[in-house]
């Protein structure tokens, strides 16, 4: 038996359903129900103490559990709040007034993706959507095809 199976039992909405979204809101693990009290709990009895007494360090912290499951290495994985901050991060180190200022996105990335990328415009960003011909793929020489010297960064 594949020793994977044995977390399902960690997981309560799996006795009851298949359970398939993992990008948006994931099953929720039995212990966090636990972790949240324990959250709160910290938040009422340290108050703002809290902050130097862990929670300042735990994105990264919690970065690292991530990271030793994905293999990367300690303090190469940060957690934030959501897909558009990490996205507005990563952007932000760009000079998009600069010749090199080609954003290649996929006609599957998720909406609130192209959101982000389409403001760029604004700053100067030339925006270039490889269209999905059959709603499920994105033939990668299409990708290819659009990647050139004025290419700064490749959504997928
Ligand atoms: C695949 C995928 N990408 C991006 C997002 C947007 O994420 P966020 O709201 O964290 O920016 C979602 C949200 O569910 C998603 O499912």
């Amino acid at each position: 038996m594949d020793h994977l199976l044995e977390w399902r039992k960690e997981f309560p909405i799996l006795e009851k359903t298949i359970y398939l979204v993992s990008h948006s809101l994931g099953a929720m693990p039995r212990r966090t129900a636990d972790a949240l009290q324990e959250f709160a709990q910290t938040w009422a009895s340290r108050g703002v103490r809290a902050w130097e007494e862990g929670w300042w360090e735990m994105p990264v912290s919690v970065g690292d559990l991530v990271g030793s499951i994905i293999g990367a290495g300690r303090g190469e994985v940060v957690m934030h709040q959501n897909v558009s901050i990490c996205q507005s991060l990563v952007a932000s180190c760009f000079n998009w007034h600069s010749s090199r200022n080609k954003l290649i996105t996929d006609g599957l990335n998720f909406p609130s993706n192209d959101y982000i990328y389409y403001e760029l415009e604004r700053q100067g960003a030339r925006i270039c959507q490889v269209p999905s011909p059959d709603g499920i793929t994105v033939p990668l020489e299409r990708l290819l095809d659009a990647i050139d010297e004025q290419t700064q960064l490749v959504s997928v």
